[in-house]
């Protein structure tokens, strides 16, 4: 038996592993129960009591060697202590990850939509690819209005009826088909032109517009509602103006500029030396389009009003070009890091 313990001993001594794998057949191999200095410890039983004693510190001795050899090993092989197997330091500094941001336009759309919140509109959405009745027919346009014109409007092929629609006021006329009086929503969306795409036109572009209509809703209260969005939007000190225009689904109509706010009002190159920059389109509910949405004009008026988001964003934050906006360049979304 001392000659066993012995030869295991100095084979111990010259143990070698290259790695961890390695390391962990050794421990089986001397110390797991079957293992070879296990194994001695029950032949100890057999042993005559008085060679117990000697027998017995050499066996504890030749167990610790073993255990610290095969630890020697493991650290030389991980570089470090036992701890250091799992590679975690909890004190180590993270790595920073980049941080992703919202788009500016989802940005500003979704403040445009909290101010109108604000003043009770929900937001309603619909399909991008519509058809004629919905964004043209219903909305008052005639049948011959060159808006319809395929310089104007995508449609799509072999599908006469089938079109990308060129505003979402083609939601609008969803929801008042499906809903009667007081209706209150804002429709935000992405629609599109056939424009050649330059910094200042795309083939798409974002728009929110906005409906309501109940029974006495007057000019007065559509006036109201756009100083407040302006002056949320750019300022308190925001002034607004409106200017007689023409659109087929309202009547009157018109356009509202507000008060150029790289400037206040004095007169820069942006505004191009008018103090004014225009924002969007409104007017009251031309009667025809109720009637045809199956809302009674003799009872209920409303108004309505659109803007391109776009247009937006680039008074907020100055984009200079339209492109930007599609191209995902994270130079470009960075920026907007702060604003998020
Ligand atoms: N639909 C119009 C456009 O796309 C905007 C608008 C909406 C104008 C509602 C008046 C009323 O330009």
């Amino acid at each position: 038996m001392i000659e066993k313990i012995e030869n295991l001993k100095s084979e111990l001594q010259s143990l070698t592993a290259s790695n961890t794998g390695e390391v962990e057949q050794l421990r089986i191999k001397y110390l797991s129960k079957k293992g070879l200095v296990t194994s001695l410890f029950s032949e100890f039983r057999n042993v005559p009591a008085e060679q117990k004693k000697e027998l017995g510190q050499r066996l504890n001795e030749l167990k610790t060697l073993a255990a610290d050899r095969i630890n020697e090993l493991r650290e030389s092989l991980s570089g470090g202590t036992d701890d250091d197997q799992c590679d975690i330091d909890l004190t180590r500094t993270a790595t920073p990850l980049p941080l992703g941001t919202r788009h500016p336009l989802s940005l500003v759309r979704n403040e445009m939509i909290d101010i109108f919140a604000r003043m009770g509109f929900t937001v309603a959405e619909g399909p991008e690819i519509e058809d004629d009745w919905h964004v043209f027919s219903a909305l008052n346009f005639a049948a011959d209005h060159p808006a319809r014109d395929m310089q104007d409007t995508f449609f799509i092929m072999r599908e006469p009826d089938v079109l990308l629609r060129t505003h979402t006021s083609s939601v609008q006329t969803r929801v008042m088909e499906k809903n009667q009086p007081p209706i209150r929503i804002v429709c935000p969306g992405r629609v599109y032109r056939n424009e050649a795409i330059s910094a200042r036109a795309h083939c798409f572009f974002h728009q929110i517009e906005g409906l309501y209509i109940d029974r006495d809703v007057s000019f007065a209260d559509l006036k109201q509602a756009l100083l407040y969005f302006a002056q949320q939007m750019f300022g308190a000190e925001t002034k607004v103006r409106l200017r007689p225009s023409y659109f087929p689904f309202t009547e009157p109509s018109a356009e509202m500029d507000i008060s150029c706010n790289l400037c206040g009002g004095k007169g820069c190159g942006f505004c191009k030396h008018t103090g004014w920059v225009e924002i969007l389109g409104c007017g009251m509910v031309d009667p025809n389009v109720l009637e045809a949405c199956g809302i009674d004009s003799k009872v209920y008026t409303g108004y309505a009003f659109g803007m391109g988001i776009e247009r937006i964003t680039n008074l907020k934050y100055r984009v200079k070009d339209l492109r930007m906006f599609s191209e995902n360049d994270v130079r470009f979304l960075d920026e907007f890091i702060a604003a998020r």
